[in-house]
Order: structure tokens, then C-alpha cells, then sequence
């Protein structure tokens, strides 16, 4: 079995996908090409948002509304301890200090109750991350950061399609990044991303910084990256966006599945009744984590940890000055999660044997 299924759904959709792609070959036009604004359309419209600018990756995408807000040296931006280390490395990199504040030990989310004690003069932005596919408690995290007048960029790299009160991942920041990382829910086939916003001006600056600080060809306004999109991605994506609907909800049904099976054993994901949860990981929690992970790899059935090392406890982030016990919540999660195999294509065969496997490691099979 595997953790996530990628030959399968490319054969699935192999004649569409090399069509695709051919198209893009013969074209020559490899960068920033027409099915990257093609895409950029689509994903707009699919987020419900105004603008999207296609960009190399979600690291990027988080990276570059950033420098478009000019934060740097002196600046803070709040965000979780509890998620890839993209969210806050970009932080970092721009000489801006990333502080943390720890999560809610249901959704694994932002815990917002801690936000407003934790902002300074120095607060330029807030990144909350929609963990596993589920958004971050958004109503509370904009009341207080527009009290304040702070930046909100949603880390949307796992959420595409996730709906916080009737409204799309996205929507709500004054910018959202996408990844398109290839064990996404919407995921290309090498790197890529996109960011978006509804706020014209701000979307005009991240598509210039994105693309080298250019406003008009050799005309460079502002200190940019090389952050731009490979046509080919594009072309891939919007192929398999016209899947992502149905994808998404047989992720629903199979997290339902696992849910309803493994809820007296394991601690399930826990999901507010207001969400829609897109499930791009679908994570327990044990405090057998480590002893059930092996029984399951030794019977056949990858897992994965989804973290293993909170961002404050990580080398790199040392100079921080933050220590073990700063983050309980988040310490201790990264003791007790567990990623199960997910993906839209899972047979009912493959998870009744994921969910056999669960139940006979607690003696409940
Ligand atoms: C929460 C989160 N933020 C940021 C990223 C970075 O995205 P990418 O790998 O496309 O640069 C990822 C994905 O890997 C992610 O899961």
C-alpha cells in the first residue's frame, strides 16, 4: 500500500495529462506561459477570491506578499510552532522575527485565545495555517488583527478547497498561499504555488516582486525573486483541477470512514461543525504513536509524521531563545500524531485493512 497514491491517478488521467503537456512542449512557451494565467483564472474563481498570481512554490507564495509589505529587520509576525517550517523559514529570511504562539489541542490550529497578549509595536502580520485541511479560527483571528491593523496571510498550502462559515480557504486574508507540492490535494508534478488576494494593488506588487521586482520588460521597480511558474505545472494542474471536486469529497468520505472505525481507539481529527475539512493529511493522535507507527509499517502500511520537531525546538530556529516547555501543546503533539494513509483513490479494501490493522494493534479487532 502506499501513503499516497500518485501512479494511479496519473494513469487515470494519462491521455488528458500528455496532451497537456505535449501542448506546452510544442509551444516553447515554457514560463509564465498561457495556461499559467489560464490556471490563475480558475484557482481565482475556485478560492472565490479576486486575484491569483502563479508562482514556483508555496514557499514562495508565502515568501512573497512579504516583501511586498516590506517586512524585514525589526518586524514580527506571529504565526504556529506546529507546522512545516516554510511558514516561518520565510520569516526569518527576510530578517523579520518569527513569534510564536502555541495551538488548540483539538484542531491543531492556531490557538487565537493567546494572540492579542503576544502583539507588539513590531507585529506586522499574522500567518495562521489551515493544518491537515482544516482552516484556523479566522472570525477571532480577524477581529483582533484588524483591531490592531495587522497583515493576516493565510497558509493555505494544505487547504485548497477547505471552508471556514461558508467562506473558501483564501478568501479571507489580505493574501493566501497555495502549494502545489506533488502529496497535495491539488499537487503538480515538481514545484509549485500561487497567491492570492482581493486587494488589486497588493496583487499587482506580488506579481512584480515574483517576477524579479519587473514592471515593464528590463524595467525592475522593486528588489524581487525569480518566483515565477513553469508553464508545464500549469498545464498539469488544470487538468487535474477539474478532478478536485470529487476528489475532495471522496477525502471526506474516507476520513468519515476512519472516523467512525477508530474513534474508540485512537483521538480522531476533530473537526468544527462550521468547517469543511479537505483532509490533505488525515491525522490521529496516540500516545502509543511511535510503537503503533512500527506495528503498521511492519504490516505493510506506511505512516508519516506530520511534525515530528516543533519549529521553536528546531536547530535553526534557536537564536529565538525559545526552549522545551515554551509550546506545551505543540510539544506534545509532536509526540502523539500520526498521518494515515489518504487518497482519493484508496479502495474500501485498502482502508478496512488500515482500520483492521489499527484495531487488532489495541487488541479491538
Ligand atoms: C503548511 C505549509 N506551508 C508551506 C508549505 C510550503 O510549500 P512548498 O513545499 O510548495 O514550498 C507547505 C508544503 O510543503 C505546507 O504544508
Amino acid at each position: 500500500m502506499n501513503f499516497i497514491d500518485l501512479k494511479l491517478q496519473y494513469e487515470n488521467m494519462k491521455v488528458e495529462m500528455q496532451e497537456a503537456i505535449n501542448k506546452v512542449l510544442e509551444s516553447t512557451q515554457f514560463i509564465l506561459g498561457p495556461d499559467v494565467s489560464a490556471l490563475e483564472k480558475e484557482i481565482a474563481t475556485f478560492c472565490s477570491t479576486k486575484h491569483a498570481i502563479g508562482v514556483a512554490s508555496g514557499t514562495d507564495a508565502l515568501l512573497v506578499p512579504l516583501m511586498a509589505m516590506g517586512i524585514g529587520p525589526g518586524d514580527e509576525v506571529i504565526t504556529t510552532p506546529f507546522t512545516f517550517i516554510a511558514t516561518a523559514e520565510v520569516i526569518s529570511l527576510l530578517g523579520a522575527t518569527p513569534v510564536f504562539i502555541d495551538i488548540n489541542e483539538k484542531t491543531y490550529n492556531l490557538d487565537t485565545s493567546q494572540l492579542e497578549s503576544k502583539i507588539t509595536k513590531k507585529t506586522k502580520a499574522v500567518i495562521p495555517v489551515h493544518l491537515y485541511g482544516q482552516c484556523a479560527d479566522m472570525d477571532e483571528l480577524l477581529a483582533i488583527t484588524q483591531r490592531h491593523g495587522i497583515a493576516v496571510i493565510e497558509d493555505a498550502c494544505q487547504a485548497i478547497g477547505a471552508e471556514y462559515k461558508g467562506k473558501k480557504a483564501c478568501s479571507m486574508g489580505k493574501a493566501s498561499a497555495l502549494s502545489f507540492f506533488p502529496s497535495k490535494n491539488l499537487g503538480c508534478y515538481g514545484d509549485a504555488g500561487m497567491i492570492l488576494s482581493n486587494d488589486e494593488d497588493f496583487a499587482l506588487k506580488m506579481r512584480q516582486i515574483a517576477n524579479h521586482g519587473q514592471d515593464v520588460k528590463y524595467s525592475h521597480k522593486y528588489i524581487g525573486i525569480n518566483g515565477r511558474m513553469d508553464t508545464i505545472q500549469a498545464a498539469i494542474l488544470r487538468v487535474k483541477l477539474k478532478y478536485l471536486n470529487e476528489e475532495l469529497k471522496s477525502r471526506e468520505r474516507l476520513a468519515e470512514a476512519y472516523i467512525d472505525k477508530l474513534k474508540d481507539v485512537v483521538t480522531v481529527p476533530y473537526k468544527e461543525d462550521y468547517n469543511r475539512h479537505v483532509y490533505n493529511q488525515f491525522t490521529i493522535r496516540t500516545t502509543q504513536r511511535d510503537e503503533l507507527c512500527r506495528f503498521l509499517n511492519d504490516h505493510g502500511i506506511p505512516t508519516a509524521i506530520h511534525y515530528p520537531i516543533a519549529l521553536h525546538m528546531q536547530e535553526c530556529f534557536k537564536y529565538l531563545g525559545y526552549k522545551k516547555g515554551s509550546f506545551p501543546i505543540a510539544e506534545k503533539s509532536t509526540t502523539e500524531v500520526m498521518s494515515l494513509p489518504m487518497f482519493p483513490l484508496m479502495t474500501e479494501e485498502q482502508q478496512t485493512e488500515v482500520i483492521h490493522q489499527i484495531r487488532k494493534f489495541f487488541g479491538k479487532a
